[in-house]
């Protein structure tokens, strides 16, 4: 039996069994028998969540993009590795080989070299959804170059703080991005972001909607004419197992970005099999996960994961609802997609729309759906099982985060039965717990409580970037010898896990995480505002959207409530990007809070979601007047 691709549900029982009783023992064997190295581990596993610090396949020297390029080059160097669907139907698709991902990823790894950047140094990528985008990720990892991708939906501010933190030498980008009918001027955000970094030599731009922009002298150059010189050989940098591969940004409870460092080797192990098995993946298959590579998900899905595989990877430009909302349709049909991997605020959203949308394609290529990003509710899941997979593709409900590297709890197609909103099993290697708010494992079945991860997996990530203390603190302070993961979930009769959402201070809208802090940092920027909470509430598509409670210096006129209103959203535009901006503001005298100054979030949760009838204990308020007002005035 092969432990690399699981066949049915009695050898996926055998298979986490065997994972649990001897996990090094389970992943040597898949290391061993699936990737290149350049020279074996010296050991497999060595962890204390005390410190933390987590090795996998310590001593071993390999280069990831040896295993996901070179070494497909002999029998499927034809192949196509990515194929880029742009974000206007009318310009045509481009199927990279992967002869030619070799080509362009050396090139373009020498051209970093040409620009000073060795093994180590950190490279901010701040692209759209363009090959450009993968080839430098995959060249940075080539030359042993550290990347940080930062979705290119942020804003100048965040850009900066991103790049500040790791001291990038470079940043690479483009002229502008298409998105829909519409064009962004990515270029002048970059030249914003780094009037504020002083770290930055080179800003590589990539030619993308031939914009007409200003180039500094001395920093910024056009990507083509370097591309085009660079020699298509360039030796991969070898690499220790545990050297950082990337960081990426992702959101915590207080105002900075957590850069979260995931490292090579266990990461490339983890994401390969992962994806082989949850996507059931097949030599001829056409994989496309619609998540940007500014996200884990693309990072793990759509790069790394799949090229592992010798698979192909579908890359996505554009957006769902242009040319019209049945775009996403469109390209599964054009290019007979097997795999389709989204996420459940799209879903909601394609789900509104006249279902002829859906109907006019042929979407029989299909076999496998995949959902990720926040919990999926009933509704959009039967309208995805019976108007996309026609009940005939299983869905794989994918619970992990941007920390975990990898699929953690997933159901695997045609092997585990699904149901409903339930992530269902745990993967191979993966040791989930639930705990009570006293640091107890709660056992048995129908239990719900805090999850949390017993025992170390190869794609973890291993620090936060210049702040191990806040990574300790974070993840591995709640409950002891435990990695926590912020979410709460349940367990059913069966053992079947539900995620149940964020148990801190963190939002989901449409499928990206917010921190509460940072959004009200910039609030409170403004002149008028003197203090400002956020919380989420249940909203159709975004899943959660946000509402903010906000008190004013000095009360005026409500015309001039309005103007606070348009630049409190501005200045969220400006410090984070439109993603955060908020639904509803609500201007209130007093914000409920404990007698030791903390703002109570749950009773601002249950005002905004319109759910007062049982608030809970109030009487430990400090100032538990101010509840009825909030109420009478909530939006
Ligand atoms: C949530 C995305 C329910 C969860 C890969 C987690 C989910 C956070 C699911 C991580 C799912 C992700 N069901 N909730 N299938 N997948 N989440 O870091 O709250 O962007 O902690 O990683 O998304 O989001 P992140």
């Amino acid at each position: 039996m092969s432990n690399y691709s699981i066949k049915n549900l009695e050898e996926y029982f055998q298979v986490y069994r065997k994972s649990v009783r001897n996990p090094e023992m389970f992943w040597e064997e898949i290391a061993e028998e699936h990737f290149i190295w350049r020279k074996r581990w010296d050991k497999v596993l060595s962890w204390d969540f005390k410190k933390p610090e987590i090795k996998w396949f310590e001593g071993a020297k390999l280069n990831i993009t040896e295993n996901c390029i070179d070494r497909h080059l002999r029998t499927k160097g034809e192949k196509t590795a990515i194929l880029f669907e742009p974000n206007d139907p009318k310009e045509d698709a481009q199927h990279i080989t992967y002869n030619r991902l070799y080509e362009r990823v050396n090139q373009f790894a020498n051209v970093l070299k040409d620009h000073g950047i060795k093994k180590g140094d950190r490279v901010c990528i701040y692209l759209p959804m363009i090959p450009e985008l993968a080839i430098s990720t995959l060249a940075c990892a080539r030359i042993g170059a550290v990347h940080s991708v930062v979705f290119a939906g942020f804003s100048s501010k965040a850009l900066a703080t991103r790049i500040n933190d790791s001291s990038c030498k470079m940043v690479i980008t483009s002229d502008g991005s298409y998105r829909g009918s519409k064009t962004i001027d990515l270029k002048g955000i970059v030249d914003e972001a780094l009037e504020e970094c002083t770290s930055v030599d080179t800003v590589l731009v990539a030619k993308r909607i031939n914009s007409e922009i200003k180039m500094k002298k001395g920093r910024d150059k056009w990507l083509k004419p370097l591309l085009e010189a660079a020699s298509v050989e360039c030796a991969p940098e070898i690499m220790d197992a545990e050297d950082p591969l990337f960081i990426l940004y992702t959101s915590g409870s207080t105002g900075m970005p957590k850069g979260m460092v995931h490292t090579t080797a266990g990461y490339m192990v983890y994401t390969a099999y992962t994806f082989k098995n949850v996507f059931n993946y097949r030599q001829n298959d056409v994989y496309w996960c619609t998540a940007d590579i500014g996200w884990i998900t693309g990072h793990s899905y759509i790069v790394y994961g799949p090229l592992a595989n010798g698979a192909t990877t579908v890359m996505f430009e554009g957006v769902p609802n242009y040319p019209d909302w049945g775009r996403f349709w469109d390209v599964i049909d054009k290019h007979k997609v097997t795999q389709f991997y989204t996420a459940p605020t799209a879903i909601r959203a394609l789900a509104k729309e006249n279902i002829e949308c859906v109907d006019k394609h042929n979407l029989s290529s299909l076999k496998v759906l995949g959902t990720v990003g926040e919990p999926i509710n009933e509704e959009a899941w039967h309208w995805y099982n019976d108007n996309v997979g026609k009940k005939k593709s299983p869905i794989v409900d994918t619970w992990w985060q941007t920390e975990t590297g990898g699929i953690m709890i997933t159901s695997l197609p045609y092997i585990t039965p699904t149901k409903p909103t339930y992530a269902t099993l745990p993967f191979p290697g993966i040791q989930p717990a639930l705990m009570d708010e006293n640091g107890e494992e709660i056992t048995g079945n129908q239990v719900d409580g805090r999850l949390c991860v017993k025992y170390p997996w190869p794609s973890m990530a291993r620090t936060i970037w210049g702040n191990h203390q806040r990574y300790k603190e974070t993840y591995f302070s709640a409950f002891e010898d435990m990695y926590f993961t912020g979410d709460g979930a349940l367990r059913d009769e069966v053992g079947y896990y539900r995620i149940t959402g964020r148990v801190d201070d963190v939002i989901i809208v449409s499928g990206h995480n917010l921190g509460t802090a940072p959004i009200e940092d910039a609030i409170n920027e403004h002149q008028a505002v003197a203090e400002s909470a956020i919380v989420g509430f249940p909203h159709d598509i975004k899943g959660n959207a946000l509402y903010g409670y906000v008190i004013l210096k000095e009360t005026g006129e409500s015309r001039k409530h309005e103007n606070v209103r348009k630049e409190i959203n501005q200045l969220i535009t400006e410090h984070i990007g439109p993603i955060a901006k908020l639904d509803k503001i609500q201007f209130v005298k007093g914000l409920p809070k404990t007698r030791s100054g903390k703002i109570m979030r749950r009773i601002l949760r249950k005002i905004a979601s319109k759910d007062t009838s049982n608030l809970g204990d109030t009487s430990t308020l400090l100032n538990p007047e101010v509840v009825q007002d909030i109420i009478d005035h909530s939006i």
